[in-house]
């Protein structure tokens, strides 16, 4: 298979976008059904997500909202779990369903800071919507976890919005690191 080259590692193909792609279909289709006759509001993080959510919306049907969030866990050996936020989360989620839209959930430090920020607006419910989940590397369970892409191994992707060192996030599949 082709390898690529993204800062100083190399990588191959993982997921390709027929299975991204079919794989959306579902998440969309289980989304519809559930939140029928609801109207949620969906916020995404940034920036990994940005392309999962833009394929996810072309296929969400009915009424909602959508909006953002960005933060980032310094993932230093010292200082796992120390979170800054560059974008916050809407004020008005009382009352509201929401859901919260991930690229990929590794450790859990910062679903669990998001929920924990989430639930202190009394929303009316919180579900979570996952591209990709590392089960052996989230440090939690989570019952919010309800819509998850794909389960992965434990290892650093890249593409689809997702980078390594601030790169490839434009390619189109997931890539795997290669040795
Ligand atoms: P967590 O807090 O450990 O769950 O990490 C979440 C964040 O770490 C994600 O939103 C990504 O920004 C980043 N991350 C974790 N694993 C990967 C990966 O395999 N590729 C790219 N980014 C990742
Ligand atoms: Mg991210």
């Amino acid at each position: 298979m082709q390898k690529i080259q993204v800062g100083d590692k190399r990588f191959e193909l993982f997921l390709g976008i027929t299975a991204i792609a079919g794989r959306i279909d579902l998440l969309a289709k289980q989304l519809n059904k559930d939140y029928k006759t609801k109207k949620p509001i969906y916020i995404g993080t940034l920036n990994g997500s940005f392309i999962f959510m833009a394929d996810l919306f072309k296929k969400i049907k009915g009424t909602c909202e959508i909006t953002f969030t960005k933060v980032s866990a310094y993932k230093g050996v010292q200082n796992a779990g120390q979170i800054t936020t560059q974008l916050a989360l809407p004020n008005d989620l009382a009352h509201r369903e929401v859901i919260l839209v991930e690229d990929i959930i590794d450790t859990g430090i910062t679903l669990k800071y998001l929920l924990e920020k989430i639930y202190a607006q009394n929303p009316a419910s919180v579900a979570v919507c996952s591209l990709l989940l590392k089960p052996q590397a989230v440090k939690y369970h989570f019952n919010e976890l309800k819509y998850v892409g794909f389960e992965i191994p434990n290892e650093f992707m890249v593409g689809y919005g997702l980078d390594y060192e601030g790169l490839g996030r434009n390619l189109c599949g997931i890539y795997r690191p290669v040795n």
